[in-house]
């Protein structure tokens, strides 16, 4: 009993310790976005995160993109210093990964999911859908960009079994011309309403998914993101309004009546001061 406390308290205590990897492979999946591959499994559910290190730079919240047991991948966005620095790296240089950390999404088996994606919230829509897909699960993915250049991982769910992708171009240069919540509101007046739909991107597009999935009683797991520095509960930084609840260890993945009831869902976010930004 002694030997099992003692085995838990050091996983949960690596969990919260970065150890560094080599990026093991590097894939540029668009002139801004990357996919970084590691030898390593932490055992990542889909929707669940880990905090990424940049020795000297900083550390940030990335979703897993991929955790087969045997790597790990994630995806991210040059924005801004860190995730620009990241860009640079190559093959054998080193990172810090702890985590993973936070909920993830659910389901049943064979039930039929609608999974809405907008930037880089398609690399952990894919992870879901192939997990997913493993439990013989019927799958809508639709995938939502502001022009063909710049969507993700198609070809990765064109692969999956029993998967329809449909695709939205706010310019319309692929698939239909405007925001891929619009294609999700037809699919939940057709008869192939969902069981279930999952979403993951900016915070306006999960609004507008929150308020489809509410009018047609239709459940969805959405995922939620705010300023996140330690990653597992401790500094606060992630508390939202006015639950106070903290979406790294509450979220980042909430049902959507938890969603309905954070006040400042789509409405503001604070950042690592705790001010508050309107979105
Ligand atoms: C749960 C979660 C999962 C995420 N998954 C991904 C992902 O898979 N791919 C991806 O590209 N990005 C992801 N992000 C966003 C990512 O953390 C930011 O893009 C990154 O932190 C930017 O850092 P920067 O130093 O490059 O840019 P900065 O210029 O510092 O910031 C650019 C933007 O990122 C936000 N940001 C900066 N630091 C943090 C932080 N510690 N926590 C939350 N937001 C921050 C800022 O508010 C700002 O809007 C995720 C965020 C969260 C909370
Ligand atoms: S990031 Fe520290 S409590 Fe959530």
């Amino acid at each position: 009993m002694t030997e099992i406390l003692r085995r838990c308290s050091r996983s949960s205590a690596q969990k919260n310790l970065p150890r560094t990897y080599p990026v093991a492979g590097i894939r540029k999946e668009t002139t801004h976005v990357h996919t970084f591959t590691f030898n390593v499994s932490l055992g990542a559910k889909p929707g669940q995160f880990v905090m990424v290190w940049l020795p000297g730079v900083d550390e940030v919240p990335m979703s897993v993109a991929n955790d087969d047991g045997k790597k790990l991948q994630i995806t991210f966005f040059a924005v801004g210093d860190t995730t620009k620095k990241l860009a640079t790296l190559k093959k054998g240089d080193l990172v810090g990964l702890r985590g993973p950390f936070g909920t993830h999404y659910e389901w049943k088996p064979k039930q039929h999911l609608a999974l809405v994606a907008g930037g880089y919230g398609a690399a952990p829509m894919f992870f879901a859908a192939s997990e997913a897909a493993k439990d013989g699960c019927t799958l809508t993915a639709i995938v939502g960009a502001r022009a063909k250049e710049h969507l993700l991982y198609l070809d990765a769910f064109k692969r999956l079994p029993r998967t329809t992708l449909s695709v939205a171009t706010d310019d319309g240069s692929q698939g239909h011309k405007g925001y891929n919540v619009e294609l999700l509101a037809e699919l939940l007046k057709s008869k192939k309403k969902p069981d279930q739909v999952f979403a993951c991107g900016p915070e306006r597009m999960l609004v507008k998914v929150s308020d489809l999935c509410f009018q047609h009683a239709v459940p969805c797991q959405l995922s939620l993101e705010r300023y996140m520095k330690c990653g597992y509960g401790l500094c606060g930084n992630c508390v939202v309004d006015p639950l106070g609840i903290r979406l790294c260890t509450d979220g980042p993945v909430v049902k959507n009546d938890l969603a309905r009831s954070i006040t400042e869902f789509g409405k503001y976010h604070r950042d690592h001061l705790g001010k508050k930004h309107s979105l």
